[in-house]
């Protein structure tokens, strides 16, 4: 994708390189063979902007709207990922939705953890320092209870897993520290008083997951238009359980099989065309990952709805995405260019005649 933002200014510094190669090159240009070569990579060079589609290269007037926030475990750079601490920041972004991960507990409560193999605990709380000869496997070992009993952000703080700690203020440090696993009831509730959306991947080991997670969402008394409903599995289910939930798919297929109008994808599964087809047909597209802004601007230009992002005070405040350019400023800037660059070659093949 990188290449696609960088193409123009590629050839900028591929014309400027040649030009000072062609200093050398006419030292031999006798041989015929290498003046040859030569004479056709520059041609190749100069002309390569007629084949470059940048999605930046556009008008001001068809840039498109920017894309909407979604806080990846909410704010995970700014607070310990999947706590409430996390979600308020996000909620400081003007996110869209909150994005998280739901498994069941024993006692079959619902709660937000991303790691679900054995040793799930592990990564994100204090687990391992209370229990050191305990490993919990799944999340129908533990209860609720005992999942809000261990410590989910002084791990943050100790192994500064996005290099941003020190940028956290002392108010920020004591919060984090002291952060617990929160239940999917509690996010729902935030969501539902800020009137943001909810996307999950339902981690399920046990037989009625998606019946008990569909359950406390029902109970909750959020709007059923502010789920965005992912889990593949028993799909037909939920849509008659809770027709009011938006379904969104993980692949085209899935989507166009289900007459689906939400699609939520990796950033790189799309072409710029296939993403403005999408829209066309009032497509809703969400990318993940999404965390630089010059990855951001280049989605943006290129039309997505929306994008999950670890770095949403990155994103929040840009205005416009970097990069952007009429294709006539961009015509302009590398026919001069490609000028300069011949008549400094004439200039250089002079001399040294
Ligand atoms: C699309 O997603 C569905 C549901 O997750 C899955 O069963 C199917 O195999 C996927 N298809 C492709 C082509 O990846
Ligand atoms: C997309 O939505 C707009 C506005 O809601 C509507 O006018 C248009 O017909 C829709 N297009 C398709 C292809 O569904």
């Amino acid at each position: 994708v990188l290449h696609k933002a960088t193409a123009p200014f590629l050839q900028f510094g591929a014309v400027g390189a040649l030009t000072l190669l062609s200093w050398i090159i006419f030292q031999s240009f006798n041989a015929f063979l290498i003046a040859l070569i030569f004479l056709v990579v520059s041609a190749a060079i100069f002309l390569c902007p007629l084949l470059i589609k940048s999605p930046c290269l556009i008008a001001v007037e068809e840039l498109p709207e920017k894309p909407k926030l979604i806080g990846h475990r909410g704010a995970p750079m700014s607070a310990p990922e999947n706590t409430l601490m996390s979600f308020n920041k996000s909620i400081e972004c003007g996110v869209l939705a909150f994005e998280t991960d739901v498994q069941i507990s024993k006692d079959k409560a619902a709660f937000l953890m991303h790691d679900h193999k054995p040793g799930f605990l592990e990564r994100t709380t204090n687990v391992k320092a209370k229990f050191p000869h305990t490993t919990f496997n799944q999340s129908s070992d533990v209860t609720l209870n005992f999942l809000q009993s261990l410590n989910a952000g002084e791990w943050f703080l100790k192994t500064d897993p996005h290099q941003t700690v020190s940028q956290l203020s002392a108010e920020d440090k004591m919060t984090a520290r002291n952060q617990v696993i929160p239940s999917l009831l509690q996010l729902l509730q935030l969501a539902k008083q800020h009137e943001i959306s909810v996307i999950f991947d339902l981690y399920s080991s046990g037989e009625n997951d998606t019946e008990i997670t569909v359950d406390i969402i029902l109970d909750s008394g959020i709007n059923q238009s502010l789920i965005l409903w992912l889990p593949p599995h028993r799909r037909e289910y939920v849509k008659r359980r809770a027709p009011g939930f938006i379904q969104v798919y993980s692949n085209e297929s899935d989507l166009i099989n289900n007459t689906g109008r939400y699609l939520n994808v990796a950033y790189n599964a799309l072409s710029r065309d296939k993403i403005r087809e999408l829209r066309r047909q009032n497509v809703s597209v969400n990318l993940w990952v999404v965390n630089e802004q010059w990855l951001f601007s280049l989605l943006w230009c290129a039309g997505a709805s929306s994008v999950t992002t670890n770095s949403c005070h990155l994103l929040k405040d840009m205005e416009h995405p970097d990069w952007v350019m009429t294709p006539s400023t961009y015509m302009a800037i590398w026919i001069s260019l490609d000028v300069i660059s011949v008549l400094i070659m004439i200039c250089l093949y002079v001399i040294q005649l």
